[in-house]
């Protein structure tokens, strides 16, 4: 019965809730999880379910419009994705101005924000026709982006898209086909693909996402607060995770510390064991199955070897549950764990991890900023912070310092 708000505003008391555990910054109707049993649905359909039965482009309808999309509806967007997949020439100017070993997340985020720049009419987004249609121009843009700056860092011809192909086997072929030699990528390559996209479309307030809703609190456009979520997902705590891992991974192969050796540096502080634990899931996240089982289904296809670093990961997820440390703290391997040795078994190079992340998360991201922007009530975000500085003093002259 109390009105906290007005208490709050009588007295200036504050919540101190460092990395916001605890605190509800927004109502959403996207993406529930449920930490304690690792459950996760997007719009209420449980992930696996998706994961199974859906295209990436139907979950991310689901995310960015509220309901499965009807057969004819489904049809209509991937038209206006298929119209959408080009960049602007000038953009291409902007891509070619980056080193040839520029880094991808800095390239996306930089190209995703001067979309901004060329669509000036959707600055300011007023009517669902507008809001589909950004959100068309981000999804299939985004890919193209993505697979353009892979081929001008490896030195390679620009492929154009193909109208012709779908969502994921479109990327595959702008990523690895070459003039006069076209990349068909299996089917289960691409089912592995889409399953890897459905498995990021979504997760609530995580970092990134928070970012879409804090930049977006100031009524700042569409591209320019995903811009900002991408950046915010390349922290090697959050979607750069997936690079830290392959690191991990390889430092044991190549012999430079045991598993052993690794959990007991976890353990004592001095380096975390990348790609374990997650603020949300006090259980296996259930992503991290997924994907593991993705995996697992392209060895027994015989689409991908069996990589050395999939034993080690084992071994070390194995003896971690064996540890309690890990029990007490309720560690368990997240999304990221697994990820690496799928995206390396289609091919995909380690600096390129979170920016396959990044292109999965946009249907979550897109549907996170309008979901504020329709909501009445949200306010600008602005979180308070405990001073701990000096009290007032006088400024010193420059000979007494
Ligand atoms: N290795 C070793 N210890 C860990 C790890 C880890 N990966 N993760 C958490 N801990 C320990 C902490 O040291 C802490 O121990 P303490 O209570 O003795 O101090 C306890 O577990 C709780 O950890 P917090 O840091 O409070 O957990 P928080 O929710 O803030 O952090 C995070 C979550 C950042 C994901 C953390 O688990 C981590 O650093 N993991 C490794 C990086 C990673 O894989 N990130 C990807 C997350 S998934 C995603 O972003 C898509």
């Amino acid at each position: 019965g109390i009105d906290v708000t007005s208490l709050r505003a009588k007295t200036g008391w504050i919540t101190f809730d460092p990395g916001f555990a605890n605190t509800g910054a927004c109502k959403s109707s996207i993406t529930h999880i449920d930490g304690e049993r690792g459950l996760l649905r997007y719009r209420g359909y449980p992930l696996e379910q998706l994961a199974e039965r859906a295209s990436f482009v139907e979950t991310a309808m689901l995310l960015m419009f509220g309901e499965l999309p009807a057969r004819d509806e489904l049809a209509e967007f991937r038209g206006m994705l298929r119209d959408q997949e080009l960049l602007h020439e000038g953009l291409l100017k902007h891509l070619d101005g980056f080193p040839p070993l520029g880094q991808p997340m800095a390239i996306l985020s930089a190209m995703i924000n001067a979309l901004g720049s060329y669509y000036p009419e959707l600055l300011n987004i007023r009517t669902d026709a507008e809001y589909r249609l950004a959100a068309a121009k981000i999804m299939s843009k985004v890919r193209t982006i993505a697979a353009f700056s892979f081929r001008t860092a490896d030195g390679l011809p620009l492929m154009y898209p193909n109208p012709h192909m779908d969502y994921c086997r479109n990327f595959l072929h702008m990523m690895f086909s070459v003039p006069f030699r076209l990349y068909e990528p299996p089917a289960p390559i691409v089912r592995a693909l889409s399953l890897f996209f459905i498995a990021h479309a979504d997760h609530g307030l995580d970092t990134s996402c928070a970012t879409v809703r804090m930049v977006g609190s100031s009524q700042a456009n569409l591209f320019a607060s995903i811009s900002a979520a991408i950046c915010a997902l390349w922290g090697r705590l959050h979607g750069g995770a997936g690079v830290g891992v392959m690191e991990m991974l390889e430092e044991v192969r190549g012999g430079r510390i045991t598993t052993q050796g690794l959990l007991e540096e976890a353990k004592a502080g001095r380096r975390r064991l990348m790609g374990f634990g997650q603020r949300v899931y006090k259980c296996y996240d259930p992503r991290a199955t997924l994907i593991r089982k993705a995996y697992e289904n392209l060895l027994s296809a015989g689409m991908a070897r069996r990589d050395p670093l999939f034993d080690i990961a084992l071994d070390i997820e194995g003896q971690a549950q064996n540890d309690d440390y890990f029990l007490e703290r309720r560690l368990f391997p997240n999304v990221n764990f697994y990820s690496g040795l799928l995206l390396k078994a289609i091919n995909i190079p380690v600096p390129m991890f979170p920016v396959m992340i990044a292109i999965g998360n946009m249907p979550g991201f897109i549907a996170h900023w309008h979901e504020e922007w329709k909501d009445t009530e949200m306010k600008i975000h602005r979180p308070r912070q405990v001073y701990t500085g000096k009290n007032q003093r006088d400024y010193t002259p420059m000979d007494k310092r």
